[in-house]
């Protein structure tokens, strides 16, 4: 089998396909001969040696993806074998074979590719537990997405527009009229303008009920800033890491000295509330995760949860695809392909 392995923590040609002895499923496992692989921020940031939950290199990434079973282990039942699945993946998804327990695999509707349904389960899961678990979002609140353009944005925009809220959203200016087309209400441009004053316009200074904030470090504390009273902020990644000049895992303290620190009483008496996401720390919660997924299978039957897959490259070019990436030019997912 091929796997694409992270060499050591740098930049995208550290990622090197190599061959390795086939994997055989245990007890409770499930073989997949891989179609599609999604690709995550978590990946580029684990391969920069900035995601703290990543094996150390040399190790394969790689949270989710779609294919067909071919072997079972003991404790699993044989029809599985020759289904078309998806799953989540604890790392080795950077690969065209993967052994994964049985807990982790749905099978593959048969409306949507190999390739959209790689781009599911991390982005609509943490979408769904962002909006839905934690973030109560109602019809006729406000929500601002972060990143809207990405996977998570994009699967948020869905659930949200699902929801009935009405969504604001901060992108690259190149995306915004394909947020528009895909249910964004309004689009603002992070890079070059103040989105807080920008948001402020849009909602009469009132700020809005939900913020879905993947940016970390300071925009945490303008996101808090920008709620309106009962308003939730979730928080859920550090893209800004990647923007500073310092070398290696010292690229954290900017981003930890301009995080907000939340004081009790001051939350109590603004009406307000903080939660944080992190679907990698939930392996523990499979049956939650299943039934979320039911609500989103259902809501692919029921045509609003609508995956986009933005690119895809061979898995031996798994560098040029995160390099993509980090070039901020995808709109939703990037797909590697076996
Ligand atoms: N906690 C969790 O469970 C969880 C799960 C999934 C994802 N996440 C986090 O959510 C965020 C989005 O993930 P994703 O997979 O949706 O992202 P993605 O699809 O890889 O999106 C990448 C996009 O992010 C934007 N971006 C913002 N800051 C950036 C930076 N410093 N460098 C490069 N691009 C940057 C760019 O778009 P624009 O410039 O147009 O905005 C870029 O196109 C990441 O921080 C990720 O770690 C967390």
């Amino acid at each position: 089998m091929r796997q694409v392995l992270i060499t050591g923590h740098g930049d995208p040609n550290r990622l090197e396909l190599r061959d390795t002895p086939e994997p055989q499923p245990g007890n409770q496992a499930l073989r997949i001969r891989i179609r599609a692989s999604g690709i995550n921020f978590a990946d580029i940031l684990a391969r920069q040696g900035l995601y703290p939950d990543a094996p150390k290199p040399p190790c394969v990434v790689g949270y989710e993806v779609s294919g067909h079973v071919d072997a079972v282990g003991a404790g699993v039942r044989g029809d599985w074998v020759g289904k078309d699945v998806f799953a989540l993946t604890r790392f080795g998804g950077y690969a065209d074979t993967v052994v994964v327990p049985e807990s982790q695999v749905f099978e593959k509707p048969a409306v949507l590719s190999h390739e959209q349904c790689a781009a599911i389960p991390v982005n609509y899961l943490t979408a769904w537990q962002l909006l839905v678990v934690m973030g109560a979002l109602n019809a006729g609140e406000t929500v601002l997405v972060h990143n809207a353009g990405g996977g998570v944005g994009l699967a948020a925009i869905d659930i949200a527009r699902h929801l009935g809220a009405t969504i604001y959203g901060t992108a690259s200016p190149g995306k915004h009229a394909f947020l528009k087309a895909r249910g964004l209400h309004a689009a603002i441009d992070y890079v070059n303008q103040d989105w807080t004053r920008e948001l402020a316009r849009l909602t009469d200074g009132r700020g809005v009920e939900l913020i879905l904030d993947p940016l970390g470090g300071s925009h945490w504390k303008q996101s808090f800033k920008a709620l309106r009273h009962t308003g939730r902020l979730g928080m859920f990644g550090v893209s800004t890491a990647t923007q500073s000049r310092l070398p290696g895992r010292l690229r954290l303290i900017p981003l930890g000295l301009g995080m907000p620190l939340f004081h009790p009483l001051s939350l109590m008496n603004q009406n307000r509330s903080v939660f944080g996401v992190n679907l990698g720390h939930l392996w523990h919660e499979v049956d939650k995760i299943r039934r979320w997924m039911q609500a989103l299978l259902q809501g692919v039957a029921e045509g609003w949860v609508r995956p986009h897959v933005d690119k895809t490259f061979p898995l031996a070019q798994a560098g040029e695809a995160q390099a993509y990436i980090e070039a901020r030019k995808n709109i939703g997912k990037v797909v590697l392909t076996t």
